[in-house]
């Protein structure tokens, strides 16, 4: 019997019964058995999966998580497992003139056998491969095997074989990981980070299925929108997987429904024809919904079918396209040579700030991150008007439906390849592997509207320059292998692929600085070129005169430990302790606890009570504390320079990528969001500090208190000045906007939006922190003409002199700006000094009341006797978030929401809520009195 496997949109598509017909086998699922020959073990598995979460299901292993069972399991990553299974084919699957073993993904060195018979290879995680199973099938019974050999095993064995060291060796002792991933095309956090464990999986991590047909099937196809001068042009290319022997002749149909533009023609394709590109033209009367970052415009996205007929032979894929331009702008920022370049994006013409953070892999086992998960994490980021995501370049090259959501997000995606903090092999077979990942990787994603730049590695032009690896003796043997990889091997097949975006060799780098400079720059994190990495964790970051001024900060972070309510999940209550073997098992980070506690001692006390148990838990909220206000004053301080160009030519910074958003494991890391999906501290704090209006309070190099009005997702327009220095300006007037193709009335709405939200007024208030009543209230008047201004500026020694606060220990600001229309769009707060010198009072801060609002929302009334500092709410138990958290409560009682995931029961909510402030940190045994 035929089976017809996709379902057609397309007209002219039919089910060719009685003809040749294409039919998929899908091997995916639970029939599949685990297995280890040496060991002895058999379990039942499933795929995609890995043999970690199978030996979980067959009770073989507990919660890889718990504990320091990542050590104790480290056998499991050291065995060769092999994935088998029975399944049974008809005749036309067997009869078929072309029968295909599609496997999309293997983890990592497979050979794969079928009815005993060898039938490939495989040895890069990040390629598909298809193997040709004609006559070797038989109708009924057959037998599938895939053996995978330890890809730790593999990579100490590559290690051996090759001429030379390609370091680094091993990860730190704290990570508990393995040697040389560098050897192996794997993902490379697979062996331990420094925030996450060693799990170095085997399995199939993807689809996989037979494809039984009789000549020819589509197997790739993608599609790049440009602008070609007026009009929108959507490049199509599709490729065939062709039979061997002969040409074979059949019909291509394309078609975007949405503009009523198809393609339809009679094509003749072979083993060496077997592609084809289209190009279709947007006519120009056809208005064309634009895709917009994350707060900018909409996110249309549209259909686009390709099919191809011959004979039976039907296959279709179904790509969503959006329209948009997206430009890396490196040009000159003055007359002067040495001020360097600019570099930032523009999309549809308008220079566009970057808000974001960097993403790692959800899981160390893929097969456990669901559509769920990514909608649960990529929302928490759009959330908080993130509009910007470093896919980072030692996971892997995430899912289609990863993709997919960012798209309609609108998160722009800046994309490494997979390498990352490494030096790496460049023999012959190693380069071909990584010539077919990247094309087939940058193939598959290319179509993505969100994806806006391709990067090389992540930090390997830093490592290599700043001889992170000691390597000065052997220079220019492993600056040989890094241009032979990232330039002669990758930039070719990257530029051949993609020619609508930029290939940077390295994240970060000097952009066409780093180019000209043969690929490694002499100051390879400049603050004149690219963008840049920081982490300084000597220096005090709540203040913003410890930062640098570069063009863009594609990562800096802080650790924090991640919620303890996470923590208790795989941890013993015997192990909460700040010296405890499993605490420091989790750091992965060397002397990672003794630094954040060095952090939090300049700012806070840190806790010094009898009980050991209480003391960790307030030690992980102190450290919460300090990554969301170092981030904070860190992140402030990047937006607040976009529209600044110093006289040494700084400045000009349009772009603050967090380290990092999310988390692999239950661990103190740099992450925003935890393994269990709580916010933690930081991640509240985005939502203020990436907030479309930001009021943002600094402490100006003579000490003076400064306030910047930052505006965001509005039309900036470049300004060369008459000495040719580059700035930034608001959008003044339509015809600059439809030059740049924007419609007359999407212009329109944007410089309406301009008008809105350029002027208003702000409030700033001091208060004691004795009296829930301001001292005294300036207020400014504000007309802003760049995205990034100051509007208010004075010296401590005024504010306190206008306002009768005894010293900056007793006072803090609060800060309001209102629009034009008096609509509050911003408030913001700044302690006048660091919470521990300053004189607050003991506030007792209480939950008033909890009361149901539906069956999704809770309102909580939090209730304090004295303003009282980072209010911290948790909930055990119950998956959701708060509206505010970790705030101010300058107020005697203040109402806040919790958006439940579930469907929430108000009595169990009510007995889990905590509350809590700084002056709950246990200091001593002593009682403080007020
Ligand atoms: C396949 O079938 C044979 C015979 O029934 C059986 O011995 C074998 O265990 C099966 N293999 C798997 C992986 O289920
Ligand atoms: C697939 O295998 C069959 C049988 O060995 C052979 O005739 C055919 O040429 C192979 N196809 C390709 C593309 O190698
Ligand atoms: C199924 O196929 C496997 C492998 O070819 C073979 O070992 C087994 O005996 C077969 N089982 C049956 C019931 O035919
Ligand atoms: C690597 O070489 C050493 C020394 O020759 C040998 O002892 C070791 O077994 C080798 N390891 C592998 C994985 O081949
Ligand atoms: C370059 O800029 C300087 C001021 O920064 C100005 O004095 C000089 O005239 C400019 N030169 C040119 C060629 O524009
Ligand atoms: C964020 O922006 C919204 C809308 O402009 C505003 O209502 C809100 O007060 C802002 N939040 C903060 C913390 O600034």
């Amino acid at each position: 019997m035929s089976l017809c496997m996709f379902g057609y949109t397309l007209a002219l598509a039919t089910c060719w019964l009685g003809v040749q017909a294409f039919v998929r086998v899908d091997l995916s699922g639970d029939d599949w058995v685990v297995s280890e020959k040496t060991k002895g073990i058999r379990v039942p598995g499933k795929v995609p999966g890995s043999m970690y979460t199978a030996l979980q299901d067959g009770g073989i292993i507990q919660d890889p998580l718990y504990r320091d069972n990542d050590v104790t399991y480290s056998w499991v990553g050291r065995g060769d497992w092999t994935y088998s299974r029975n399944f049974s084919v008809t005749s036309d699957v067997v009869k078929a003139g072309q029968v295909w073993l599609i496997c999309e993904g293997l983890d990592t060195i497979a050979t794969v056998i079928v009815n005993g018979q060898e039938v490939g290879q495989s040895e890069n995680m990040f390629v598909w491969s298809a193997f040709n199973l004609s006559g070797i099938l038989q109708v009924g019974n057959n037998s599938i095997e895939v053996n995978f050999k330890s890809a730790v095993k593999e990579a100490a064995a590559r290690t051996n074989k090759s001429d030379y060291d390609i370091p680094p060796a091993c990860p730190q002792a704290a990570q508990h990981g393995e040697c040389h991933v560098n050897q192996i095309r794997k993902e490379q956090c697979s062996f331990s980070w420094d925030w996450g464990p060693s799990f170095p999986t085997q399995g199939i991590w993807k689809p996989i299925y037979i494809d039984a047909y009789g000549r020819a099937v589509i197997r790739e196809a993608a599609a790049l929108v440009k602008r070609v001068n007026t009009q929108w042009q959507v490049d199509i290319e599709v490729y065939l997987d062709v039979d061997n022997e002969a040409e074979v002749k059949g019909r291509l149909d394309a078609a975007i429904r949405d503009f009523n533009l198809s393609f339809s023609q009679d094509l003749s394709f072979s083993k060496t024809k077997n592609s084809f590109k289209i190009n279709l033209i947007v006519p120009e009367d056809r208005e064309v919904p634009l895709w917009w970052p994350n707060g900018y415009g909409n996110q249309s996205l549209f259909d686009l079918e390709v099919l191809f007929t011959s004979g039976g032979d039907t296959s279709s894929k179904t790509l969503r396209i959006g329209f948009r331009t997206v430009e890396l702008v490196q040009v000159p920022v003055s007359n002067r040579t040495e001020h360097g370049l600019s570099f930032y994006y523009k999309i549809n013409g308008i220079p566009v700030f970057l808000k974001g953070s960097n993403w790692i892999p959800a899981d160390s086992f893929q097969e456990r991150i669901t559509i769920d998960t990514l909608r649960f994490l990529l929302g928490s980021a759009a959330n908080v008007s993130i509009n910007s995501l470093r896919v980072w370049g030692g996971g892997v090259y995430e899912s289609e439906e990863f993709y997919n959501l960012c798209d309609e997000l609108g998160i722009m995606i800046w994309q490494d390849l997979m390498f990352s903090v490494a030096l790496y092999p460049t023999y012959p077979e190693f380069l071909s592997s990584v010539a077919t990942e990247v094309s087939q990787q940058v193939r598959r994603l290319k179509s993505h509207a969100s994806i806006i730049v391709w990067a090389g590695n992540n930090e390997n032009e830093s490592a290599l320059k700043q001889n992170w690896f000691r390597i000065t003796s052997n220079y220019s043997r492993y600056y040989d292998d890094y241009v032979k990889l990232y330039v002669t091997t990758i930039k070719p097949i990257v530029e051949q692929e993609d020619s609508t975006r930029e290939y940077l060799t390295s994240s970060p780098s000097n952009g066409k600085e780093t180019e000209k400079e043969g690929y490694i720059a002499q100051d390879s994190s400049s603050q004149l070129y690219g963008d840049v990495h920081f982490y300084d964790y000597s220096v005090d970051q709540w203040n913003a005169q410890s930062f640098r001024i570069p063009r863009m900060a594609t990562e800096y972070g802080v650790q924090a430990w991640c919620n303890n309510e996470s923590l208790s999940r795989v941890l013993e209550p015997s192990d909460l302790s700040m010296e405890s073997e499993m605490v420091n098992h989790r750091q992965h980070h060397p002397n990672g606890n003794q630094e954040m506690a060095d952090e939090v001692k300049v700012h806070l006390n840190l806790p010094g009570s009898s009980d050991e148990k209480s003391n960790f838990v307030d030690f992980i909220y102190l450290t919460q504390i300090n990554q969301a206000m170092c981030i904070r004053t860190q992140s402030e301080h990047y937006r607040r320079y976009q529209s600044q160009l110093l006289p040494d030519g700084r400045g000009l910074t349009m772009g603050a990528l967090y380290w990092q958003l999310n988390d692999i494991w239950q661990a103190p890391t740099w992450a925003s969001i935890d393994y269990e999906g709580s916010w933690k501290m930081l991640h509240y704090y985005a939502r203020s500090f990436f907030n479309r209006t930001l009021i943002s309070p600094y402490r100006l190099k003579d000490g003076s208190v400064d306030v910047f009005l930052v505006l965001d997702q509005l039309p900036v327009v470049e300004v060369r000045g008459s000495d040719g220095t580059l700035s930034f300006r608001l959008a003044n007037n339509i015809s600059e906007l439809v030059k740049l193709g924007l419609s007359a009335s999407e212009a329109s709405e944007k410089l309406q939006a301009v008008k809105e939200a350029s002027s208003g007024s702000l409030r700033v208030q001091i208060y004691d922190y004795i009296s829930f009543n301001p001292l005294h209230t300036w207020t400014v008047k504000y007309n802003l003409k760049t995205a990034a201004e100051s509007v208010f500026t004075k010296s401590v020694s005024d504010l306190l002199a206008e306002s009768g606060c005894p010293s900056a220990e007793n006072c803090l600001l609060h800060l309001t700006a209102t629009d034009s229309d008096g609509l509050v769009v911003s408030t913001n707060w700044y302690p006048l000094a660091y919470p521990r010198s300053s004189k607050l009072k003991p506030a007792q801060v209480k939950i008033a009341s909890v009361t149901r609002a539906n069956e999704h929302t809770v309102d909580i009334e939090v209730s304090s006797d004295a303003i009282a500092l980072f209010v911290w709410l948790s909930v055990d138990n119950v998956r959701g978030h708060f509206s505010d958290n970790g705030f101010l409560l300058f107020t005697p009682s203040r109402r806040v929401r919790f958006y439940a995931s579930d469907t929430v029961d108000v009595g169990y909510f009510s007995s889990h809520l905590r509350v809590r402030s700084v002056a709950d940190v246990k200091t001593s045994d002593v009682p403080i009195v007020g």
